[in-house]
């Protein structure tokens, strides 16, 4: 089939190509995002392969049926980008990767949480520059602390499983919890992992539902000095309220891989221009607010997987099987 893999960088193609070689399909790279002004690339391909930040709304996936694209196969978890609904009128199925490697994003989160309580980003830059003294790089501990984990699902639980191996206690909120938590976390109301943690992690879904779910009023219920790591989708978080808490001192430290306005400028080298959104623009100056631009999933066995998985699911609508990883509106 042919395939146009849209905002594709060098590993992905790296990748895709490699797994290509048992699937002899046709692959042709864009750098660009798929949206609707972009949408006329896709003419003459079968399958349309976005990512993250790729713009599906109503009328892009009209002309991508008009084109003659027959299938949208996401190469990432997330499937927020897509009208999901508009896919289904046009009669144009949508896959996704659902679980390609929970425990890079999670070790991940573990990453970015040691670096803040720890400073490591800022000793390495003190003894580059030949400031071998510790003031100011005091942390604190994470054995016996609580780590609330909001969205217990793969990487959430995956998230917690290292947690508990730091000695943390983990709480956990999931609107559809199982009877057992298999990892030793405690599953708890959300209003109560908010009050109770030293660390909240994000790891639920963008929806409507969730959509600014940590905003003023949550931020509230958290304890004061509280940690958020945010790997999930930016959305989640009111960014302007954030802020006031995080000037405030209510909130001790951030940790985001993710930002509700990231299309444009993650995955992107802006080095050589201006910065032209203020508020990330803000939140970069904070000493205790680490920023990184999307890059959870990016070890070599994830991408691999992503790889391995989306061409798995055009193999099987090329073959007219049923598609496992298919996600479908109300789902
Ligand atoms: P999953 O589908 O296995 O788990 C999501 C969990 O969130 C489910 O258990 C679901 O019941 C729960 N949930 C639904 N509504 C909720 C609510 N209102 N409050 C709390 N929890 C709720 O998904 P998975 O694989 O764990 O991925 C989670 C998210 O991580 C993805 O949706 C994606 O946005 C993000 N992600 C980020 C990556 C990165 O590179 N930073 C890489 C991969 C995924």
């Amino acid at each position: 089939m042919r395939i146009a893999v849209f905002d594709s960088k060098q590993y992905d193609r790296t990748a895709l190509n490699a797994a290509n070689l048992q699937h002899q399909h046709e692959l042709v790279f864009f750098d660009d995002r798929l949206n609707i002004k972009t949408v006329p690339l896709a003419e003459g391909f079968d399958v349309v392969c976005p990512f993250v930040n790729d713009k599906l709304d109503a009328p892009t996936i009209a002309k991508l049926a008009k084109l003659g694209v027959q299938l949208i196969a996401l190469r990432c978890a997330g499937f927020n980008g897509v009208d999901l609904n508009a896919a289904a009128q046009h009669g144009i199925p949508v896959t996704r990767v659902p679980a390609y490697s929970p425990e890079a994003v999670g070790e991940y989160v573990f990453a970015l949480l040691l670096t803040l309580i720890r400073k490591t980003h800022r000793a390495f830059n003190r003894v580059r520059d030949g400031n071998f003294s510790l003031d100011g790089l005091e942390g604190f501990n994470l054995h016996g602390r609580t780590f609330g984990v909001v969205g217990a699902g793969k990487i959430g639980l995956a998230t917690a499983r290292i947690a508990r191996g730091f000695g943390l206690k983990v709480l956990a909120y999931d609107p559809y919890p199982p009877a057992v938590c298999e990892v030793g976390c405690e599953f708890v109301s959300l209003d109560e992992l908010l009050a109770q943690s030293d660390i909240v992690s994000l790891h639920s879904p963008l929806f409507p539902t969730t959509h600014h779910m940590i905003n003023e009023t949550s931020l509230a219920k958290m304890k004061k000095g509280v940690v958020i790591i945010n790997t999930s989708r930016g959305g989640l978080i009111n960014t302007v309220d954030l802020i006031k808490s995080l000037k405030s001192g209510h909130v001790g430290g951030v940790g985001l891989d993710v930002y509700e306005h990231e299309e444009g400028v993650f995955f992107e080298d802006l080095s050589d221009s201006m910065l032209d959104d203020d508020v990330l623009a803000l939140l970069t100056t904070f000493p205790n607010v680490l920023i990184t631009s999307h890059q959870g999933f990016l070890t070599s066995e994830a991408l691999d997987n992503i790889a391995a998985s989306v061409l798995h699911s055009v193999a099987e609508f090329a073959q007219q099987q049923p598609l496992s990883n298919e996600v479908k509106a109300g789902a």
